[in-house]
């Protein structure tokens, strides 16, 4: 079995900062200590160097149909950037088809297998809901996925009832599932939109004004409410607003099982950034919201309120009939300009998988706004241990995979979509300026990011068959 041995770098784990030795055999981690010897492995002197696991990214959207269009990273060109920015695992989510669950799956490990090149495992939609669902739903772990996503926004598309949700609940909390919800209120969005289109109201902006932060903020107190009344745990997804940091706060000071992400545009823009003549770039729902949100969702982060930080990747082209250059191909893939005369029609969602950790280390931990092992809880342990992962990954440990990051923290960067690799047009954070870098990337000890040098390979990443009643923190 191969061997790496990866000496004097500083270790970064949720918990703990030291310097030590680690001694990679095969996919593992052998062995961490003091002045480590092994004249069978290869060596990489790591001195002045940080070494994270791998991040783990809860919320994916790779080559995902909707808009009219598909999301423009698929499970190949996604976890090629997510590589590049230092994560080595990330959870996609399966929509639902009325064919059920098993087909449903089946169509999402054929889009994904051959081409994940690291580590991956699923959450499941839950879109529709009968009697016959009810009765299926448990299959879901067979299958090895025990999260689910519900929706209290996207009327007559994705929306279940909140009697629903209540019953998916019961079940969840039978079957040992996780239940992640998407907390805005459907029906005033329904009437806004409605009312906005009719008063000629078509520019990017009116996306976020048709999507009140108030909605936001007592569908997140409602969900938690039935966490509190089933016992089931819940798992807010992309949280957006200051009230519903609030809203888990309060819940969560009481015992009721409820947990959290948000992810980092919202932390950084707002909706005035809708405003810009190419505010559609920052469309995503729930969308930007205010300067006061951001403090209060990095407050969040940083006392533990909020536990994990994801990106709901899920990109499109800015302008999808200008081709740009992907792998030596000429690509283009409609997007954002697709809604250029209505913002209902502008697909919704950003890229950020590859941004995470690289924008978070500056503009979080060396802001001084995280520590450093704030840093790796939110983007990597706390991830693993929600979804069922842990200690196999998101820590630093003998025998945990060798997901391994070194990062250089003095190397400066002007970053970008030149530097990103997201297979897309635009960056959020263009010409912001970084320090501190992945250098080396290494899924289950094979080196798939060496500097600019891109070594992994399609259908290298493996489906991670996760277990019911994963921990709740
Ligand atoms: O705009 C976004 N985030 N699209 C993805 C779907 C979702 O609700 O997460
Ligand atoms: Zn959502
Ligand atoms: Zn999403």
């Amino acid at each position: 079995m191969s061997k790496i041995l990866i000496k004097s770098g500083t270790l970064i784990t949720a918990s703990e900062t030291f310097t030590a030795d680690i001694l990679i055999e095969g996919e593992k981690i052998n062995m961490i200590g003091e002045s480590i010897s092994d004249d069978d492995a290869a060596m990489i002197d790591a001195k002045g160097k940080l070494i994270i696991p791998g991040g783990i990214d809860p919320h994916t959207h790779f080559d995902l149909p909707m808009f009219n269009t598909v999301t423009s990273d698929d499970h190949y060109t996604g976890h090629k950037a997510a590589a590049f920015g230092g994560t080595t695992t990330a959870l996609d989510f399966v929509p639902y088809e009325l064919s059920g669950f098993r087909k449903s799956v089946d169509l999402w490990h054929d889009r994904a297998d051959s081409k994940a090149c690291i580590d991956f495992s699923f959450h499941m939609n839950v879109t529709h809901f009968d009697h016959g669902v009810a009765k299926k739903l448990p299959q879901l772990i067979d299958m090895g996925i025990t999260s689910l996503k519900v929706f209290t926004a996207y009327n007559e598309r994705l929306r279940l009832q909140d009697g629903e949700i209540y019953q998916v609940l019961r079940i969840a909390k039978e079957h040992g599932f996780l239940t992640m919800v998407h907390a805005e209120n459907g029906d005033i969005i329904e009437v806004l939109v409605n009312e906005a289109l009719s008063a000629g109201n078509n520019s990017p902006i009116w996306h976020a004004l048709t999507r009140p932060a108030w909605g936001a903020v007592e569908s997140t107190l409602r969900a938690c409410s039935w966490a509190a009344q089933t016992g089931a745990p819940v798992y807010i997804v992309h949280m957006n607003t200051a009230g519903e940091v609030d809203q888990l706060q309060y819940m969560r000071e009481r015992g009721v099982p409820v947990m959290g992400e948000t992810c980092p545009a919202y932390l950084f823009f707002t909706e005035d950034h809708l405003r810009r003549p190419d505010g559609a770039k920052w469309i995503c729902s729930p969308p930007m919201r205010s300067v006061k949100d951001n403090q209060r969702l990095w407050d969040g982060l940083s006392q533990g309120i909020i536990q994990t930080l994801a990106t709901d990747h899920c990109s499109f082209f800015f302008e999808g009939t200008k081709p740009i250059l992907y792998e030596n191909k000429q690509i283009a893939i409609p997007g954002k300009e697709l809604g250029a005369n209505d913002f209902t029609k502008i697909p919704n969602g950003l890229p950020g998988v590859g941004d995470r950790l690289p924008i978070m280390w500056t503009y979080g931990v060396r802001a001084g706004r995280l520590t450093p092992n704030q840093f790796v809880a939110l983007t990597c342990t706390n991830p693993a241990k929600i979804f069922g992962l842990y200690p196999i990954k998101g820590t630093l440990a003998p025998g945990s995979d060798a997901d391994i990051v070194i990062w250089d923290p003095e190397k400066k960067i002007k970053y970008g979509v030149a530097k990103a690799h997201h297979r897309t047009d635009y960056n959020l954070f263009e010409n912001w300026e970084l320090v501190g870098y992945p250098e080396k990337v290494f899924l289950r000890g094979n080196l798939i990011v060496d500097g600019d040098q891109w070594l992994g390979k399609p259908g290298m990443g493996k489906f991670i068959h996760r277990s019911p009643h994963a921990l709740v923190i």
